[in-house]
């Protein structure tokens, strides 16, 4: 049955067959260190620090698992509508504002790409979606109102637990 099911949604959803996997701490260093510059935000490059703090939130947020699903309900202001984000994969990239939730990708997302194409196990897309993030927080291409909710975005997802991770402690058991 899932099969047929996929089958079906392969063409709108790209739904893989794959269950979706687990990375290790040091592969997940590896893909980002292999990156060539030229897929960095112009002018910058990805400290070990910084990759420290985001791998760290990979590990809170998805355990490693490249098809972690969870609901997120922010909280809200008195007078705003109750909301629920879905957060999908190893980075749990959120439908608020970041992936598209519908068939196609849709052109007000930071990435071009739908929810369901982030729990599969190929995670390049993954990737440049967080590149797109960083190039956001870098060169802060966003008009005001959507900047606020941007950072809210960013504050409610990302992991406050990771702050002070370090390359030199939280790496200390990768090779390279
Ligand atoms: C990864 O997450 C998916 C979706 O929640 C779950 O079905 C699967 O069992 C998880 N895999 C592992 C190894 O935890
Ligand atoms: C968005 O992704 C679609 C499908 O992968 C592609 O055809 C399109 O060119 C992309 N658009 C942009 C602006 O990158
Ligand atoms: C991070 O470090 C700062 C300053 O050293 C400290 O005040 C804060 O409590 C730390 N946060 C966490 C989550 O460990």
């Amino acid at each position: 049955m899932r099969v047929f099911v996929c089958l079906f949604l392969v063409s709108v959803l790209g739904c893989s067959l794959a269950e979706g996997k687990v990375v290790s701490k040091c592969d997940l260093k590896k893909e980002f260190n292999n990156l060539p510059e030229s897929e960095w935000p112009e002018g910058h490059t990805m400290t070990d620090n910084f990759l420290a703090k985001l791998i760290c939130h990979v590990e809170k947020a998805s355990e490693f698992n490249t098809s972690a699903v969870n609901q997120l309900i922010p909280k809200k202001k008195e007078e705003e509508e109750a909301e629920q984000w879905t957060l999908y994969g190893l980075f749990q990239l959120s439908d608020h504002l970041i992936c598209s939730d519908g068939a196609t990708p849709s052109p007000d997302r930071i990435c071009n790409v739908t929810c369901s194409a982030l729990v599969d196990d190929h995670i390049e897309d993954d990737i440049s979606c967080v590149l797109n993030i960083a190039r956001k927080v870098i060169d802060g291409g966003f008009a005001v109102e959507r900047k606020r909710e941007f950072w809210r975005m960013v504050k409610l997802i990302f992991q406050p637990d990771c702050n002070n991770e370090t390359a030199g402690n939280y790496f200390a058991e990768c090779k390279d």
